[in-house]
């Protein structure tokens, strides 16, 4: 089982609103559809926004700590990722994948303390049947707040704990985590091996930087990736491209 994500900056164009990187999706989704002919059997896909969701969210003073009560604002953020589910969907359908969504804004919720709840039973049941989940960055409910932003990589990180995957993949448009020198590492296991590049803080930016991906991607039990466009294929395909962090 493998979780994987496709970050919104790799499938959109990031500097045009609602924009899609048509030619970046097609060969995601063919690198997908042609792992999926062959050995991988359990795939769930979480996707980012890109140039959708995060202008909205913006304007809107959203955050994944600030909340809106207001509708009309969290159907202009929820209807944004909406719409680029939509076009991963058909990208996917386009190459025979069996793609079906779930809306986090249907199914998950923080309490109070800002903990992510996100039931799996039916990502579990349709991968039973042979579906291929697709979730996205997207609003949920949250105690106090009315409606705040959940990320793709929460997402990733909680769905791989609670599904047991045994890969997660975060394909990026960068070729993995970089040193000083702009070469790939290739291993991280602890963030003191990366602390010089990466920083020391324990910044709380869920939804971007590297540093608290690696960080979260270090406290699971499953092994990740992080790797660009190119190399979604052989990442599919089994083999350890761009930074490994275990
Ligand atoms: C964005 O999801 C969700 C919203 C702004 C509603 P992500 O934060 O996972 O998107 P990318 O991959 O960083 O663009």
């Amino acid at each position: 089982m493998i979780v994987l994500k496709l970050g919104g900056s790799a499938i959109t164009d990031k500097d045009r609103p609602e924009t899609l990187d048509g030619d970046a999706l097609d060969s995601a989704a063919a690198a997908i559809a042609s792992s999926l002919e062959g050995d991988v059997d359990d795939l769930v896909i979480v996707h980012g926004g890109g140039s959708f969701g995060h202008h909205n969210a913006s304007e809107h003073g959203v955050t994944t700590s600030e909340g809106t009560h207001e509708a009309a604002a969290a159907m202009d953020i929820h209807g944004a990722m909406t719409t680029l589910n939509r076009f991963v969907l058909g990208r996917l359908h386009e190459r025979g994948v069996q793609a079906v969504p779930v809306h986090p804004f249907s199914t998950a919720h923080r309490d109070a303390d800002a903990d992510l709840t996100l039931p799996t039973g039916q990502v579990e049941t349709l991968l039973e049947e042979g579906f291929v989940p697709v979730l996205h960055g997207d609003l949920v409910a949250h105690a106090g707040e009315g409606a705040t932003v959940v990320s793709g990589d929460e997402l990733v990180v909680d769905l791989a704990r609670s599904l047991g995957a045994d890969r997660v993949g975060l394909c990026s448009t960068v070729p993995g985590v970089l040193d000083a020198d702009d070469a790939v590492v290739e291993r991280i296991s602890a963030y003191e091996d990366v602390e010089s590049v990466l920083g020391d803080s324990d910044a709380t930016d869920v939804t971007g930087g590297m540093a608290a991906k690696v960080r979260a991607l270090l406290a699971l039990e499953a092994p990740a990736s992080i790797f660009g466009l190119e190399e979604l294929e052989p990442f599919l395909d089994g083999s350890n491209p761009g930074t490994t962090i275990e």
